[in-house]
């Protein structure tokens, strides 16, 4: 039986624009591994990994919309090959589409109201089908597209039934909260006339806001992102402060299986024998050959959405700023994003051969490489619900350079703070002199003190950052909402081994800049184009890889790696 069900717009590595697909992609698996079955659901979108599984119809229905009637049938991934159910909702007309949420060109699909409103009944009418005592014991929604799904359940009669069970609502950004005018509430399913207050904030439909209202319980996936909505929310502050009894902050894990420096078959030299420096300056080495750089500087990588959210436009100021100091360290940009940002990349990588270089692509092999080859990986993020990238960076050795805030704040302590626990260096204002000051500090650091950096590259590699402690405080919440969600007596089940099909791509040279079929431009003085190995081929973008203005976030996965190939990091465990 299904004890918790994720329901979301996105699944790692179903459907990726971000780090909310990672999370409620490994999120039921560790909670499946620790006996307590949780599957997902998300809509079923006309993507390349969707598109190569087989899947097996549960159950076909219908909705109404609007006066139009949706079918749609609900279909289970017959192979299991994440370890935990994974459903998806096909409506055609509606998801059928070979974006998230926005086209070829990056425009929103203009739909996305009519869309999720649709998908969140489907899922709710697919509920309803279950014998009451095979229902889920949680509904664990996920960000705005799934915000109407507890107040559903308490107020649309054609739900009612489903309102004894305890819906859980995560808030991964909350700077998109799915609000659209009254003039579109016909969309919505019939509901009591005392629900329509709780739809309503500052005048409009607001799912974030109506889940925050009735959801049992609340959750941000960091405390200090907890603190930051009650102080900025984009109007919702006061709710929050109403609402915080149910309120908790609870700080993402990263899928060690997927980030193993040890097995990883996306980077060219993995971590043998936990010979931290070798690992580190082999994958550099291969970083500073493709982009031209010396191996005798740092290396400063950013990964990630190239939009305001993730501070990105500090940086052009402020690495102009230090190259034209003539302080040595070289600087790499892997993400797309505003065609502002990206265009001043290109330009800078003209200007500064040898010192910068950015890559406009979207690219999962590639940033797996860079972690592992860069010396430091920046994030001068204006807000940072959580931030994975942080995570993922320091288990591969690269020590963050972060902006206080959010989850960033939360997992990595500066090393100049008492207690001796730094993992990496932080400044506190949005501005070029603090993020010039902190680069200054890191850059120091590599030049004079060696053993500093390697001190530090082993504590923040040893980091547990897996899920298991993180699922403990899921579980503490769904029992304080009353969900009796406990371990099965049934083992787990059966994990197929993912047909090893096609060899997984190791970061390739990256050549586009734009298209990855064109060379990139970026580089200049051309670096040396590295031969592949046999068998080995460039990674491929999958169809949800184009650039849009809102959605990507530092990579979409092509295929996901053998599971043969991953076993937990020894090192985690063992100096644990
Ligand atoms: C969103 C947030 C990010 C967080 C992720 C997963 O993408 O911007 O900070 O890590 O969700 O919760």
């Amino acid at each position: 039986m299904i004890q918790v069900l994720h329901i979301s717009a996105e699944c790692y590595p179903a459907a990726k624009t971000g780090g909310l697909a990672d999370v409620v992609g490994s999120l039921p698996k560790y909670f499946t591994n620790a006996g307590m079955l949780s599957a997902a659901i998300i809509p079923k979108y006309a993507l390349k990994w969707i598109h190569g599984r087989e899947w097996v119809t549960v159950y076909g229905g219908s909705v109404w919309v609007n006066w139009r009637q949706w079918r749609f049938t609900v279909q289970q991934e017959a192979g299991n090959s994440l370890g935990y159910p994974l459903f998806v909702v096909d409506i055609p007309g509606l998801f059928d589409r070979p974006g998230i949420y926005n086209d070829a060109s990056g425009a929103p699909y203009g739909d996305e109201i009519e869309r999720y409103i649709t998908f969140q009944q489907a899922v709710l009418d697919w509920l309803l089908s279950f014998p009451w005592q095979e229902r889920p014991r949680v509904l664990h929604c996920h960000d705005h597209h799934t915000a109407l799904i507890p107040w559903m359940v308490k107020h649309c009669p054609a739900y009612q039934q489903l309102a004894p069970i305890p819906t859980v609502f995560t808030i991964h950004n909350g700077q998109y909260q799915g609000a659209f005018g009254w003039n579109n509430g016909n969309l919505l399913p019939p509901y009591e006339a005392g629900a329509r207050n709780l739809l309503d904030w500052n005048g409009i439909i607001n799912p974030m806001a109506a889940a925050v209202k009735t959801a049992w319980a609340v959750t941000t996936v960091s405390e200090s992102y907890l603190y930051e909505l009650h102080q900025n929310s984009l109007g919702l502050e006061t709710l929050f402060h109403q609402e915080w009894r149910k309120e908790y902050g609870i700080i993402n894990g990263i899928d060690v299986h997927v980030w193993d420096p040890e097995t990883d078959p996306m980077i060219h030299h993995r971590l043998e024998d936990d010979h931290i420096q070798a690992f580190k300056s082999k994958n550099k080495r291969v970083l500073c050959e493709w982009f031209g750089f010396p191996e005798d500087a740092p290396l400063i990588s950013f990964i990630g959405r190239l939009v305001g959210e993730k501070g990105v436009d500090l940086l052009p100021d402020t690495y102009r700023r230090f190259i034209h100091s003539g302080t040595r360290a070289c600087f790499l940009v892997l993400g797309t994003g505003e065609p502002w940002t990206q265009n001043q990349f290109r330009t800078m990588a003209h200007q500064y051969p040898g010192r910068f270089n950015a890559v406009i692509d979207y690219n999962e092999a590639l940033s797996h490489q860079i972690y592992a080859g860069s010396d430091f990986l920046i994030m001068p993020s204006r807000v940072e619900p959580c931030g994975l990238n942080q995570m993922y960076a320091m288990r591969y050795g690269a020590i963050p350079i972060v902006r206080s805030i959010g989850g960033l704040k939360d997992t990595v302590p500066d090393i100049g703070e008492p207690g001796g626990n730094g993992r990496g260096i932080r400044f506190d204002h949005f501005s070029v002199e603090d993020a010039s000051s902190a680069l200054y500090r890191a850059v120091s650091m590599w030049h004079n003190e060696p053993g500093i950096v390697a001190f530090l590259r082993q504590r923040i590699m040893e980091v547990d950052f897996s899920w298991e402690k993180t699922i403990e405080k899921y579980v503490a919440v769904y029992r304080r909402v009353g969900a009796t969600v406990e371990p099965d007596k049934a083992p787990p089940p059966e994990i197929k081994e993912e047909a090893p099909a096609k060899p997984v791509a190791k970061a390739a040279k990256p050549v586009a800049a734009e298209e990855p079929a064109k060379k990139v431009a970026a580089a200049s003085p051309k670096p040396k184009v590295k031969k592949l190995a046999p068998g080995e081929k460039p990674p491929a973008p999958e169809t949800a890889a184009k650039p849009t203005k809102r959605i990507e976030k530092q990579s979409v996965s092509e295929e996901k790696p053998p599971a043969a190939a991953k076993t937990k990091r020894k090192a985690t465990a063992k100096k644990k």
